[in-house]
């Protein structure tokens, strides 16, 4: 048994959603989230930037001595994990991966829609992973910058998401695709929005979800040990808590047990 715990970290709220898969499927696993909500958004940031920033959230998170670390973070899994992954002697997992391989293994049409931050779509990441996993795969990838405040403000449902969201989502239906990978982490909050506009016969591949699977399918196979016991998750952001607690707890459907700590992130840059 390994009751270390796995470190998690986005930008602000999006990684809560993987947060919540972890604490369904291993609940016996000790969580240490880290939210950058002083630098929220990473979208819109330029790839130099991303990897600072990135470096620094896994300085934070690795004085926990975690087992691992996820970066529950379409745009800096996208951006920085093959940059910072060995760089630190501790087990990294990003979402590009998990929700690739799950998209890959949904589609019958091998026609996968993905949509991101602009940061995300532009790396080419996605695109490039599910090409590897079949070169044959068609890929159609969207850019939709306004899903994050939409969701960090509380529109999960509103008039005005719908209508941002039919503007976006419009290609990939003419595109066919059967497969959408929602590549932010914020975007499973808004993901009734999205399956109204596409329908029921698209897969929504939620990436918070599949690193959860992952993690499980990890702890199985013998990489990772599972925790013997949940002592408790702990929250650090590195703006204001009050802000912070009542979006989180809509984020993970549950109350934060113990404190929200805000830190100084800018102390862990190099
Ligand atoms: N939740 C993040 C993602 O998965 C990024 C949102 C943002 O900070 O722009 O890409």
């Amino acid at each position: 048994m390994d009751n270390r715990c796995i470190g998690v970290f986005d930008s602000g709220l999006g990684g809560l959603t993987c947060v919540k898969e972890i604490m369904k499927i291993l609940p016996n696993e000790n969580i240490v989230y880290f939210g950058d909500t002083g630098r929220v958004p990473y979208g819109t940031r330029s790839a130099e930037t991303l990897i600072k920033y990135t470096v620094s959230d896994i300085r934070f998170l690795k004085q926990f001595n975690p087992k691992l670390i996820v970066i529950a973070c379409g745009t800096a899994s996208a951006t920085a994990l093959d940059v910072v992954k060995n760089k630190f002697d501790v087990n990294i997992m990003g979402v590009v991966v998990p929700s690739a391989s799950a998209a890959a293994a949904a589609t019958k049409n091998g026609r996968i829609g993905v949509i991101g931050t602009s940061r995300s779509i532009n790396s080419g990441k996605y695109e490039q992973t599910l090409k590897s996993i079949d070169k044959g795969f068609k890929v159609f990838s969207k850019a939709c910058p306004m899903f994050v405040p939409l969701v960090e403000n509380g529109y999960l449902d509103a008039k005005v998401t719908y209508m941002i969201a039919e503007e976006y989502l419009a290609p990939l239906i003419s595109a066919k695709v059967d497969t959408i990978i929602l590549g932010c982490t914020h975007y499973p909050l808004i993901k009734k929005v999205i399956g109204d506009i596409v329908g029921e016969s698209v897969t929504l591949i939620d990436s918070g979800k599949e690193v959860a699977r992952q993690i499980r399918f990890e702890i199985e196979s013998g990489k990772v040990e599972a925790a013997g016991e949940h002592s408790g998750n702990r929250f650090y952001i590195s703006d204001r808590v009050e802000s912070f607690t009542d979006m989180a707890e809509m984020f993970l459907e549950t109350k934060i047990e113990g404190e929200v700590e805000k830190i100084d992130i800018e102390k862990y840059m190099v």
